[in-house]
């Protein structure tokens, strides 16, 4: 199957953020990475809306409805963005740790903190009541102890944290230990037949080692595409990675 490509186009909002103007329009930019290939759109609607604002995910959803395509809305365990997320009924939600003061999701949910756990398992069972076909991802690191946690829990997808390896990848470091782990990953969450997604701090490079060990079925990619956008445009630069997930499809075998 083809692996999947989901665009992350918080940053668009980041941008307009930084004047309060209308422009650059999100929904122009979901339309143009649609166009171009993506799979998907992701959005994160963040409790101190620093980027994506309330109205943005309405819109947003609008355009994926009519490309036929998912939207993916990423979010914390914050009762108010759950009811949000309820009333905008995306097709996947991706639950992660959210922190006010942190850049960017420093890492995954801590799901072995009993309260948080039984928080999320609260929240994944909720949403599931409002919307029964909704499907849901945790955002998680690869730790064998983790993932097994998760397989209890009512869920489609984990998302596995790249940010590190990403780092280590960019800083021209080892990561053979990385794709370790992400291959035992996709091992276990195969057996237990959840789906294995990858996310955060992704390139067109670090992207290449992660295709070639065919290990993630989808890739959420936000920051590198929105920057490499203003030198090559935003369809040329989802296009060419829409291409290159094309030449490496998913299958679940090894
Ligand atoms: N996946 C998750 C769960 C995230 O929190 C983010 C960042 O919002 C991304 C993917 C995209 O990360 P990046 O913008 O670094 O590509």
């Amino acid at each position: 199957m083809k692996t999947r490509l989901g665009v992350n186009i918080d940053h668009v909002a980041t941008l307009r953020q930084a004047r309060g103007e209308g422009y650059p329009s999100i929904v122009e930019a979901a339309k143009t990475v649609l166009q171009e290939g993506a799979d998907q759109i992701t959005i994160h609607l963040r409790e101190d809306r620093r980027h994506i604002q309330d109205t943005d995910v309405e819109a947003v959803h609008l355009v994926t409805k009519k490309f036929g395509k998912p939207l993916n809305l990423e979010m914390g365990c914050n009762d108010e963005i759950v009811e949000i997320a309820i009333a905008t009924a995306p097709d996947w939600i991706c639950l992660v740790p959210e922190k006010r003061e942190e850049k960017t999701t420093e890492g995954g949910l801590d799901l072995i903190s009993v309260a948080n756990f039984e928080k999320i398992q609260k929240t994944c069972t909720y949403l599931k009541s409002k919307l029964p076909s909704v499907k849901i991802s945790l955002f998680l690191e690869a730790s064998q102890e983790v993932l097994l946690k998760a397989s209890t829990l009512p869920i489609d997808a984990v998302e596995v944290h790249t940010g590190d390896y990403a780092k280590a990848h960019l800083n021209d470091e080892s990561y053979d230990e990385f794709i370790s782990q992400f291959l035992a990953a996709k091992k276990l969450l195969v057996e237990k037949n959840i789906n294995c997604h990858a996310g955060h701090g992704l390139t067109q490079q670090s992207l290449i080692p992660l295709l070639e060990k065919n290990i993630f079925e989808e890739y959420n990619i936000g920051h590198w595409i929105i920057c490499q956008a203003l030198f090559e445009g935003l369809g040329p630069v989802v296009k060419k990675m829409s291409h290159c997930l094309s030449d490496y499809p998913y299958t679940k075998e090894d």
